[in-house]
């Protein structure tokens, strides 16, 4: 009947409509943990983290009584002309995360928002500093920012690009560092310097228009789980301080101890001019995302003249209860260490998963912090939906990009989880024709 219900009135989101007469929505009841529960008892668990949002499980306590004490006190208010505690202690707490580099915080509600902030101040700082040429972006090859106008003009994914490529501006794309993508005997090191180097002979040509690069830090997640080595961030950064280009880090996916450290650029060691954040930031509960920078950026549009400041908008712009989650959840990072229990966790599942890596249709095989992805061999191009049904049922929730399988878990994920999820997928891998 719930289904019936939401095939006739939702319009569900990347979704051909027309499949799911054949492949059934899941109805979810409640979720606990890493567990997604529907009206007849059947579980599912998540291995996708809910579109890598969720860090420490469904209906976790702790964020859940952060809620709750909130909602008793402040639920919103606009965010122009007021102000409050939880944005106040977030935007400090964020900063205190890039060592003190980036100083102010923007808020919106999604990571597409987040990636049309970043674009736009980038653009309008160069405008306030006496450089308005500065009007375009260069990103990476198979890049993705989002799905608005903006962020699909610098997202590289044909299959969500190509429909809309007469609505899109026109930006730079540079070759993508993705280790797979090295020559025989070359290292992921030399490959992603020998990809710096196209992203230097870019800027020498096109620096003078180039407001930014935009990219996401060591995985690029929507095309298929593509790693690289850090190597490359840091020869981007140097090469975007040469060429006066700023550097944008798309951390909505990576952010958040994802890929090992609490932000990708990390294992750089490198400061990005804006950072993008969003998914994990309030544990999977809300809608929330950031755009944090630099003093000196936020510097140039602090004037007399009202069109020099930054006078885009959202109604949720920094929402009360959103801005709890997020400082529940840093409060469980801190007091759970878990940067170094996800070592731990990772070091575990990198044991468990050695089979399904050695398992002969299984390709490159890959991973990244607390990200585990492969390639499944095939000449089936539905690969990807097949796998996801044989996976719901056997009690997971996979979600392949065409042939690239990933597990992106909740940080909560216990030991005899893992073992479940890699038991079951070598099983679906098995059983495939
Ligand atoms: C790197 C990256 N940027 C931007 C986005 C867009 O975020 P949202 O779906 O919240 O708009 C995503 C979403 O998957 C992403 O992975």
């Amino acid at each position: 009947m719930l289904l019936k219900r939401s095939l006739a009135a939702v319009w569900h989101p990347c979704t051909q409509m027309k499949q799911h007469e054949t492949l059934p929505l899941i109805p979810v009841a409640y979720a606990q943990g890493c567990w997604l529960y529907d009206f007849d008892g059947r579980r599912y668990l998540d291995a996708v983290s809910s579109w890598w949002v969720n860090l420490f499980g469904h209906a976790n306590a702790r964020i859940n009584a952060a809620l709750v004490e909130q909602l008793s006190r402040l639920e919103h208010v606009m965010l122009a002309g007021f102000t409050h505690e939880p944005v106040v202690e977030l935007s400090e707490r964020l900063s205190r995360l890039t060592g003190g580099a980036l100083g102010h915080c923007f808020y919106a509600s999604d990571g597409a928002s987040a990636t049309e902030i970043a674009l736009k101040m980038s653009f309008h700082y160069w405008r306030n500093a006496g450089r308005p040429a500065k009007t375009q972006f260069v990103s990476l090859a198979g890049s993705y920012h989002g799905e608005t106008i903006g962020a699909l003009s610098v997202t590289d994914v044909p299959l969500f690009r190509d429909t809309y490529a007469p609505l899109l501006r026109k930006s730079g794309r540079v070759p993508s560092p993705d280790s797979r993508l090295a020559a025989p005997g070359e290292s992921a090191w030399d490959f992603a310097g020998r990809c710096a180097d196209g992203l230097e002979g870019y800027l020498e040509a096109h620096h003078h228009q180039t407001a930014a690069l935009i990219v996401e830090p060591l995985v690029q997640g929507a095309t298929g789980m593509s790693m690289y080595d850090a190597e490359y961030l840091r020869r981007a950064r140097e090469i975007c301080d040469r060429f006066e280009v700023h550097l944008i880090a798309d951390e909505i996916m990576t952010g958040f101890g994802r890929t090992g450290t609490f932000f990708a650029h990390e294992q750089a060691e490198i400061t990005p001019d804006f950072l993008c954040l969003s998914k994990g930031i309030t544990g999977g509960y809300l809608p929330l995302s950031a755009v944090l920078t630099r003093d000196s950026i936020y510097g140039a549009f602090y004037d007399d003249a009202l069109a020099r400041g930054f006078l885009h908008s959202h109604s949720y712009t920094g929402n009360a209860l959103a801005c709890r989650a997020a400082l529940a959840t840093l409060d469980i990072f801190e007091t759970d260490h878990v940067i170094d229990a996800n070592r731990a966790r990772a070091a575990a599942m990198n044991v468990r998963v050695e089979a399904l890596a050695r398992h002969p249709r299984v390709r490159d095989f890959r991973s990244t912090g607390m990200i585990w992805a492969f390639e499944v061999e095939s000449d089936d191009p539905a690969i990807g939906r097949r796998i996801h049904e044989a996976a719901l049922e056997r009690e997971l929730l996979l979600r392949p990009i065409g042939a690239t399988v990933y597990f992106m878990p909740p940080y909560t994920m216990t030991d005899e989880e893992q073992a479940l999820l890699v038991r079951r997928t070598l099983e679906i891998v098995e059983s495939l024709g």
